[in-house]
This record gives structure tokens, sequence and C-alpha cells, in this order.
């Protein structure tokens, strides 16, 4: 995107850039003070005036901002206002620390946008900024696609896209970015397959959630060092694998909300031992609650609801020492296990509506239960697990949705990042 029509490439353009920048730079130092001055003082001059003093990578920095600004059709805040001149460190949003290689040197490390709501998109330019380790963008207007350049930023740490207006293809530069460990995508319009080398990334978290990806989760998942996996609101179909036992080592958080999922749950949800939210609900999951869940003893929020699972609420469940909110609604369960009878003595939050529990109030009606009691059990062996699709038997009764509000993960607000480097 160089609009330069001399430059050959964009490195070459940096430099040629950069002389010429130079060049002007001292011919407006002429205007106001002799030659001479300038060389016997130039140490001096460079600290009274640009402050740090500029380097190739501050420049390639301010370059990269200024192509930026030049794509931004929209900036209510004025937020870009103060971006002019070559002082980059003092540019609103952002920031500048020592480079990790050459501690000598001032380098942009950080750029912190979040909530500006500027319209605009990002240029093949901001690539220059190589040093960069933190990205948050969330709630702007950009739009268009991540361009594939970005792969140079390879001190890449966090990036946070959320909330814009991105689309495309999931973006797959970002997993050529090997130091990259939060990845934040949710409320943007990307659309189509994961790719499967997603989930083998050593991200720490994902936010996939309010987009259109489509595809189910790959069933040969590598270990990942995921503790946040958020699919929430996408179309992906599929069953949740048992390969997802991964994942044991690192998962706190796992919200599968709405996202088309078949099948049974896989007994090896309950190996995930550190889990402390498991969401699964507005889903086509069917079969029975497995009793291995009552391993899960870091549990504290548990959501099934909204499903067509049957058979019994097990008791270990009920008695997981963390729990204190258990949804189970608008299922199918006919029958509680002991404690699960009176969650309330428990104080634990819960939501049994409109199952078949013969003993509460707000169930289905006998009718509705009886329907489901005279189809043949399922058969979590035989419920086929399609990749990219639903399981082939599972489909069959597939709840519709209620256009009721769905407690959906938490809007995005990616000012509290999970491990968030400081820079002074
Ligand atoms: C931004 O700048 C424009 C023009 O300088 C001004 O009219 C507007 O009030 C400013 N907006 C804010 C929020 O400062
Ligand atoms: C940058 O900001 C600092 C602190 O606000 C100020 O002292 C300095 O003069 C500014 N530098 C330039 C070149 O604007
Ligand atoms: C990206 O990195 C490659 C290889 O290091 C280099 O050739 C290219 O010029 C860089 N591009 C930008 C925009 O910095
Ligand atoms: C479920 O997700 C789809 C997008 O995949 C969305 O259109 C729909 O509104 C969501 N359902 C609810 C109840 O939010
Ligand atoms: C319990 O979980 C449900 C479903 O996630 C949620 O709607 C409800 O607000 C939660 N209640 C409390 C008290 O946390
Ligand atoms: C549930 O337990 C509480 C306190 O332990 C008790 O007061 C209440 O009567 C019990 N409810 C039922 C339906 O057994
Ligand atoms: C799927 O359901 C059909 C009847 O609806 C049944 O004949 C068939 O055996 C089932 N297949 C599997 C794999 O469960």
């Amino acid at each position: 995107m160089a609009s330069n029509s001399s430059c050959h490439s964009l490195t070459t353009c940096v430099l040629f850039l950069f002389f010429l920048y130079l060049s002007c730079f001292f011919n407006n130092l002429n205007a106001k003070h002799s030659i001479t001055n300038i060389h016997k003082n130039q140490h001096r001059h460079n600290k009274h005036l640009r402050n740090p003093p500029l380097n190739l990578r501050l420049y390639r920095a301010f370059l990269a901002l200024q192509a930026w600004k030049h794509v931004i059709y929209s900036d209510p805040k004025n937020i870009t206002a103060n971006w002019v001149g070559p002082s980059v460190c003092n540019y609103t949003g952002i920031y500048c620390a020592p480079s990790l290689d050459d501690p000598k040197l001032t380098v942009v490390a950080g750029i912190d946008l979040n909530h500006a709501d500027i319209a605009g998109f990002l240029p093949e330019e901001l690539a220059f900024l190589s040093d960069l380790s933190l990205l948050h963008l969330n709630s702007n207007r950009f739009c268009g696609i991540i361009p594939k350049t970005f792969t140079n930023l390879t001190h890449l740490y966090e990036l946070d896209l959320s909330n814009n207006r991105f689309v495309g293809p999931f973006p797959s530069v970002v997993l050529s970015l090997s130091s990259l460990a939060y990845l934040d995508l949710r409320y943007n319009e990307f659309e189509g397959p994961l790719p499967p080398q997603l989930f083998d990334k050593p991200f720490d978290a994902f936010f996939l959630n309010n987009n259109r990806f489509t595809s189910s989760i790959p069933r040969n998942l590598g270990k990942s060092k995921a503790s946040v996996m958020v699919f929430a609101n996408n179309k992906f179909g599929g069953c949740l694998p048992e390969s997802i036992v991964n994942f044991a080592d690192t998962l706190e958080e796992l919200l599968l909300i709405n996202t088309s999922i078949s099948g049974c749950l896989p007994p090896q949800v309950g190996f995930l031992y550190k889990l402390r939210v498991l969401d699964v609900s507005f889903n086509n999951i069917v079969g029975p609650l497995p009793y291995s869940l009552a391993g899960l003893s870091h549990l504290e929020q548990l959501n099934l609801g909204h499903n067509m699972m049957t058979g019994i609420v097990p008791m270990g469940v009920c008695e997981l020492p963390n729990l204190v909110n258990f949804t189970f609604s608008y299922n199918f369960f006919c029958e509680e296990e002991g404690i699960c009878k009176n969650l309330t003595s428990k104080n634990i939050v819960f939501d049994d509506r409109r199952n078949c529990l013969p003993e509460k109030a707000l169930q289905r009606s006998e009718k509705e239960c009886s329907d489901k009691l005279k189809q043949p059990p399922v058969d979590c062996f035989e419920v086929c697990c399609d990749e990219g699709g639903f399981g082939k038997n599972a489909s069959a009764g597939s709840v519709a949705i209620p256009p009721s509000a769905i407690p959906v993960a938490a809007m995005p607000v990616s000012a509290a990042p999970l491990v968030a480097p400081s820079y002074p």
C-alpha cells in the first residue's frame, strides 16, 4: 500500500523515505540554525527536538502510523488529532518502551485504541511496527481484513480486534506469530472454517465468539495451552470431540453457547480438572450427563440449558465443592439424584425448569415427556459426529433456539487482558 511509485519493496521504500525525510528535516533546521551549530551540537539538538531521539525503528513506526492515519475515515473523539510529526511516542494511544533486542533503543511496543470509535482499515504498512507486542483495538469501526504483512509482527503477544467490522476468512496470518498468547476476534464478521492448526497453537486464551465461523472443532486436538476458549454464537456444528481431554492441563473456561454442537457430551469433559466455567447451552446435545463431571472439583458455573439431554442429574455433580450456579433447564432430564433434589440447601443457584422432573414445578407437559420417553435411548457410540456437520441422527429432533435472551459471554472489554505486560 506504499503509495510512492519509486518504491520497489516496502523495505527499500522505508529507507528511501527515511533519507528523504532526514534531508527535509535537516533542510528545515537549516532555515533556523546554521549548519555548523547543528554539527557541533547534534546530540543535544536531537535530545531537545525529539524526545526520545529518532531512530530507524521509530521512523518506520512514524511511516506506519501516518499510513494508518491516512486511511482513518472517522475519528469522532479526535484520538489521532495529535498523530503529527515524528514524535510517535507522544501520539495518543501509542506506547514506547526500550527495544527487547537493544535496550538503548526506544521503540513502539504497544498500541491501545480501545473504545476509540475510529472507522478505517488496517494498512499493510502496520508491519513496519516490528517491535509491537500489544495491539488493542477493541470497540472501534475498523473494517476489511487483517493484512498478510502482519506476519512481520514477530513480537506480538496480545492481539485484540474485538468488536469491530473485520470480515473475511479466519486471519491465518495470526498462526505465524510465534509470540502470540492472547487472541481476541470476538464480535466481528469473520466467516468460514477455523484452521485446525489454531487449536494446536500455544495461545493462552482465544475469544472467537459472535462471528460467522462455521467449522466444527477438529476431532484430533493437539495439546493446547489455552486456559480460556470462547466460541459462543458461531455456527460450528459437529460434536465436542473426546480429544478435548488434551486441554486438561490448562483449560479453565470453555464456552460453547449457541454453536450448533450436537451429539453427546463425551465423558472426557470430566477430565478437564481445572475447569471453572463450562457452558454448552443452546445447542443440540443429546444423551446423558456423564458421571465423570463429578471430577470437576474447581467447577463454579455449569450451564447445560436448552439442549436435549436426557436421563439422570447425577449426585456427584450437585456435590461439586465449588459449584455456585447450575443451569439445566430446557432439557429432558427425568430424575435427580440425592442432593440434586434440593440444591437450595447447598446454596447453589439453579434453574431446573422445563425438564421432565416429576416432583418439580414448571416442567414440560406430560405429553412432551412421554413422547421423548418413547424414542429409543440415545446410544452415544452410535450418534455419529461428522466434522463440520450435525451428528447423523442427532439432528433429527434439533431444537429451534428461541429468541430469548442468551446469557452471552460478556461483551468484550479488553481493558483487562489476562496477562498485561506493563509499559511505562
Ligand atoms: C474534534 O475536532 C473537531 C474539529 O477540530 C471539533 O469540531 C470537535 O468538537 C472535536 N471533538 C472532540 C470530541 O473533541
Ligand atoms: C512529548 O511529550 C512530552 C511530555 O508531554 C513533552 O515534554 C515533549 O515536549 C513532547 N515532545 C514533543 C516533540 O512534542
Ligand atoms: C517483513 O519481513 C520480511 C523478512 O524479514 C522483509 O523482507 C519485509 O520487507 C518485511 N516487510 C515489512 C513491511 O516490514
Ligand atoms: C445464535 O447464533 C446465531 C449465529 O450463529 C445468531 O444468529 C443467533 O441470533 C444466536 N441465537 C441467539 C438466541 O442469540
Ligand atoms: C447463573 O447462570 C445462568 C446461566 O449462565 C445466568 O443466567 C444467571 O444469571 C446466573 N445466576 C447467578 C446468580 O449468577
Ligand atoms: C431443602 O433444604 C432446606 C434446608 O436444608 C429445607 O429447609 C427445605 O425444606 C428442603 N426442601 C425440600 C423440598 O426438601
Ligand atoms: C439413525 O436413525 C435411523 C432412523 O431414524 C436409524 O434407522 C439408524 O439406524 C440410525 N443410525 C444411527 C447410526 O444411529
